[in-house]
């Protein structure tokens, strides 16, 4: 289990009244749980009384979360590929179903537009400086911002992409650092117009899995500073 998530896997809230508590048995949560039809979570960390909630947790206060899958070369993207991407790995799909389901998603708008459809049983916050509403989604004119709405609502926010989401989002100075990256490398030569950034040292690796799909490996990067 990595830091700041419950057993369910859920992230934990860091302020006010219902600190240390699990985010997917907030009220709000179990709300969005129902409209969308997935489960709230159950672990003891919703369970607490208000007088028995911990006064202190051992939560990263500002969990920011990243979801990448990466060819050679550090490929990510395509115009024109399917969903923009130059592959179409069913399994890569599923995992990034499993990994995002209930949480909130941020993405720029090109990535939405590839999608075509704002995702289901998911928040959809779209990056976009257009002002443009898209359908089942909200718009938001910066990362930050997007940021601090889902963590407002005490959620996990997922950065999805593309390119350049993904920079800002890495970048050194970026005003809140992402402290989890889930990312699918995979092993192909592909042509691609769309690339991740190199990390950095700060990023360690905690767990690297073999998917089923060929050339398929799936690995979990936490910040260790
Ligand atoms: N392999 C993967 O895991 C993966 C995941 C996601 C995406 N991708 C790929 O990445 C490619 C798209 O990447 P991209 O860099 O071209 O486009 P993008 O990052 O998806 O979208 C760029 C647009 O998002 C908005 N935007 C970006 N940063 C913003 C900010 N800080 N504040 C406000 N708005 C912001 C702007 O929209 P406006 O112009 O409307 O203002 C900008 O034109 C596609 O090929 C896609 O398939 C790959």
């Amino acid at each position: 289990m990595l830091l700041g998530e419950c057993t369910g896997g859920h992230g934990i809230a860091t302020g006010g009244l219902e600190r240390g508590l699990c985010t997917n048995q907030l009220p709000g949560a179990r709300q969005r749980a129902r409209r969308w039809r997935v489960r709230p979570c159950v672990c003891e960390l919703g369970m607490r009384s208000t007088t028995e909630r911990p006064l202190t947790s051992t939560i990263d206060d500002a969990a920011v979360e990243l979801i990448v899958a990466v060819a050679q070369e550090r490929v990510i993207g395509l115009e024109g590929g399917h969903l923009g991407l130059p592959w179409h790995i069913p399994e890569d799909l599923k995992h990034f179903k499993k990994r995002t389901l209930g949480h909130t998603l941020i993405m720029g708008r090109k990535t939405h537009e590839a999608i075509g459809r704002a995702l289901p049983r998911r928040r959809n916050l779209v990056l976009t400086r257009s002002g443009h509403v898209f359908e089942g989604c909200e718009s938001i004119a910066s990362l930050s911002e997007a940021i601090e709405t889902a963590h407002a609502s005490g959620e996990r926010p997922i950065i999805a992409g593309g390119a350049s989401v993904y920079k800002k989002a890495l970048a050194t100075n970026a005003p809140y650092p992402v402290t989890t990256i889930h990312l699918t490398e995979v092993d192909r030569a592909v042509a691609g117009d769309a690339f991740f950034p190199t990390l950095g040292p700060e990023f360690k690796v905690v767990e690297r899995r073999a998917g089923k799909s060929e050339g398929i490996t799936f690995v979990t990067l936490v910040r260790v500073n």
